[in-house]
């Protein structure tokens, strides 16, 4: 089996960067959430294994959010469904070999205490889920602090007061006892701005070395990113996984070495993840879009490429990933990059996100069958956009292309 040598605390924060670009205006929520619940986990000395887990979960605790709508509801001290993405996220993480052990510390992360301590599982699970709710609702608060009255520590004290209200009910009276003692220091306070939120992460990455992992499971770990930004609409449900599949079928076609199948599977898993930064409506749209829309949507590759390149030892994924929209005749986005610099892997990624595409249904036209998108897909090539070769093996192997496309088993 295939083994990668990767920091899996960097890539998870990496990846979970493009998490925050879901929030357009309430940005490094996870990383505020998580250096919080950090703080408290070692104040009540907890040994580094469980902080670790608990930034961890605390990074991805809101892992079951994708669209901007439900987004925005999450600046709410409470609101009616708040528990679905919680159910969602637990969801995406138990399928995650690696970080199925966080999954039940994200799908309680939205109980009040006074329910959860009621309930029979692990009492460090109640703590850690109860701690990121806590420290997440402090977040919240900070929020709309600062939109009043820009200075924090001019607030800090009314969300202290706020949070000690809601002892014994909604939080463990031990948890909301340590948050009282971490949070009496303004440094506490000023640490939650940006350039120190994103330097107390960093070291956090930096402690974890570099580690071999298995291509399965590093695979999961990257499905859960596809699995998000494919569930921004139910329109491109299973897209980035139906790209990942095709691509990999492609690669093997053409007899690409297997170390290059495997990072072609991940790059088409991830090659729309900077589309987690496009408003829902723009996504949704029936109809044209404007030219201001239509400029947001054509940044995600960009930012597809800028999210993936923080992961060491995702240096041609991200290339790849975000060389999906250039075209062989240099007609593409965002660096016009033409043939001679568009390495096969990404020729061929370009390929399977039209394919995969037409093979589904869109706000504005039915999914189409295997020869219509076929002689869309030799227009293309005949035109220059798409590389003529790879076109001609999809032609060779068109029914198979669909069914991959489509993750169809027989
Ligand atoms: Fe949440
Ligand atoms: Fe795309
Ligand atoms: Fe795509």
């Amino acid at each position: 089996m295939s083994k990668f040598n990767i920091n899996l605390h960097e890539a998870i924060y990496s990846l979970s960067d493009a998490l925050d670009l879901v929030g357009v205006d309430h940005i490094h929520h996870g990383k505020r959430v998580a250096f919080m619940a950090a703080e408290c986990g070692k104040a009540l000395n907890w040994s580094s294994q469980q902080t670790d887990d608990l930034f961890q979960a605390a990074i991805l605790h809101d892992c079951g959010v994708s669209t901007t709508a439900v987004h925005a509801k999450l600046v709410q001290f409470e609101w009616e469904g708040e528990k679905e993405h919680c159910k969602l996220g637990a969801g995406i993480l138990t399928s995650t070999p690696v970080l199925a052990h966080l999954s039940g510390i994200v799908l309680y992360h939205h109980t009040h205490w006074s329910d959860l301590k009621e309930l029979d599982i692990p009492e460090d699970i109640k703590l850690k889920a109860n701690c990121i709710y806590m420290a997440d609702r402090v977040d919240v608060s900070v929020l709309r602090s600062v939109s009043n009255e820009p200075n924090i520590l001019l607030g800090k004290e009314e969300i202290r007061q706020k949070i000690a209200d809601k002892r014994g009910d909604w939080f463990s009276p031990e948890l909301v006892d340590v948050f009282m003692q971490v949070s009496d220091s303004d440094a506490f306070w000023l640490s939650l701005e940006r350039e120190h939120i994103s330097g107390y992460v960093s070291t956090w990455v930096a402690h974890d070395l570099t580690q071999e992992i298995d291509f399965d499971d590093l695979k999961s770990i990257v499905q859960i990113f596809s699995y998000i930004v494919d569930a921004k609409s139910t329109y491109t449900n299973e897209h980035s996984e139906g790209v990942a599949c095709l691509s990999r079928y492609l690669a093997e076609l053409f007899t690409l070495p297997e170390a290059n199948c495997n990072l072609i599977e991940l790059a088409g898993l991830l090659h729309d993840i900077g589309k987690l930064r496009v408003p829902d409506e723009i996504i949704e749209k029936t109809t044209k879009l404007t030219d201001m829309e239509y400029q947001t949507m054509k940044r995600h590759s960009f930012d597809t490429y800028n999210i993936l390149k923080q992961v060491k030892g995702f240096e041609e994924i991200s290339r790849w990933a975000a060389d999906h929209h250039e075209r062989v005749d240099a007609t593409g986005y965002p660096n016009h990059k033409g043939k001679k610099e568009l390495s096969i892997e990404a020729r061929i990624i370009a390929v399977a996100d039209v394919f995969q595409a037409l093979a589904q249904k869109r706000p504005y036209r039915k999914d189409l069958p295997p020869a219509e998108i076929l002689s869309i897909l030799k227009e293309q090539a005949r035109t220059g956009h798409l590389d003529k070769e790879i076109v001609q093996m999809v032609e060779d192997f068109l029914t198979e292309c669909w069914k991959k496309a489509l993750l169809k088993t027989s």
